[in-house]
């Protein structure tokens, strides 16, 4: 039995050890083969460690229903089908996202390694999950990563003018390394991304304003007004044509690039998506970028802050305090998320969360 430490307001708080466990033993009665399945729970967890919740276990009953309706195929392994020296295009064949997307990361790795830079295609992913995880695995060795990912059959925001579902939320992740941790930003080219909204749905919660607008336009704070035939907005408010845009851009390059289907175009929840890895020793000596960055760095810190807020943050830097918190002190899981779980455990005959 595993620490649910501090049960406080419906939230129970597990390690991530257990929730690791428990996550492959769920991928793997899908009918998945163990590495996949180790895979898979390592980045659910991560996600929960960095604070992305939405990306988290929470995650399993709907992939559970995406393996029964045929979007996910436990038994396919990715295959490289184009490649030159510093390029590759992966066919995923449905298999579970996060395992091709960690064999295109390794696969940049490789030819970056040698050319000084690559980029890997890859069409027919299932979910590959937060994007920004593969990002930092380059940025770990030393690389510049940039991943733009398209997702097929997952529309949720009209294109700039529109009132009807054209584009998925369609995330970029970039990172960079420094002589600490690196700088990621990885993000959706819409508000938020839609797991967002599905965790407070789930969670019973309201939205925040400004991420929704209901079926007939108008701005709501219920997450059931995106369920409801709503839409989810772009990135950038009053200025949503350049969020706009950024999703063009991630369409085009993520799927159509890669020969995979943009947003609401293909029927498969599928991700498909270009990841590029760039070897800043070919630019510059690594001492000095890394002493410019620091000095860069101290700059933007140095800023006055607004009212209210007491100190400048790094982009990544919220995921890296949340990921030390968590490790110290468990992740939390709402009831309802930990409910939808108990549901998904005994359809599968697995041990609950409760039984850990
Ligand atoms: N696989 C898919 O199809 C898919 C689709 C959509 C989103 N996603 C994932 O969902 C996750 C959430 O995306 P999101 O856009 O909702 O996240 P978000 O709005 O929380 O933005 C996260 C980014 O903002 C940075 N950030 C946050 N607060 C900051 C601060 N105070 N100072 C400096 N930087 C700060 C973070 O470090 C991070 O880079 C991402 O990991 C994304 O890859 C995946």
């Amino acid at each position: 039995m595993s620490p649910p430490s501090g049960v406080a307001h419906g939230v129970v708080r597990y390690d991530a050890a257990t929730l690791r466990a428990f996550a492959a033993d769920v991928i793997g009665a899908l009918g998945s083969y163990p590495e996949h399945a180790e895979i898979v729970a390592r980045h659910l967890v991560l996600a929960n460690l960095v604070g992305h919740d939405s990306h988290g276990v929470f995650r399993l009953p709907q992939y559970a229903d995406f393996r029964d309706r045929g979007h996910v195929d436990p038994a396919a392994r990715p295959t490289v089908e184009r490649e030159t020296a510093a390029t590759a295009v992966v066919d995923g064949h449905d298999a579970w996202g996060h395992a091709v997307a960690e064999f295109a990361t390794e696969l940049a790795a490789a030819k970056a390694g040698r050319a000084g830079m690559a980029a890997v295609g890859v069409r027919n992913a299932f979910h590959v999950g937060r994007a920004g995880a593969y990002a930092v695995m380059l940025a770990e060795r030393g690389l510049i990563a940039q991943l733009f990912c398209s997702a097929e059959g997952s529309s949720f925001i009209a294109p700039w003018g529109g009132a009807e579902r054209r584009l998925a939320t369609n995330p970029i992740a970039i990172a960079v390394p420094t002589g600490g941790e690196p700088i990621l930003v990885d993000m959706t080219t819409s508000v938020v991304a839609e797991g967002k909204v599905k965790l407070a749905r789930t969670a019973g919660r309201e939205l925040p304003p400004g991420w929704i607008l209901d079926k007939d336009g108008e701005p709501s704070t219920d997450p059931e007004a995106l369920y409801a035939g709503g839409t989810l907005l772009p990135l950038g408010g009053s200025v949503a044509h350049k969020g706009y845009g950024l999703s063009v851009i991630v369409d085009l390059l993520g799927s159509v690039l890669t020969g995979g289907a943009p947003g609401a175009m293909g029927p498969v929840l599928h991700n498909h998506f270009l990841l590029q890895a760039l070897d800043p020793a070919a630019f510059i000596d690594r001492g000095a970028m890394q002493a410019m960055q620091e000095r860069y760095f101290a700059y933007l810190r140095s800023s006055r802050t607004r009212a209210g807020v007491t100190e400048i943050l790094l982009p990544g830097e919220p995921e890296r305090r949340s990921t030390a918190e968590r490790q110290a002190n468990g992740i939390p899981l709402d009831a309802g998320v930990i409910r939808s779980l108990d549901e998904l455990c005994a359809r599968l005959s697995v041990p609950p969360l409760a039984d850990r």
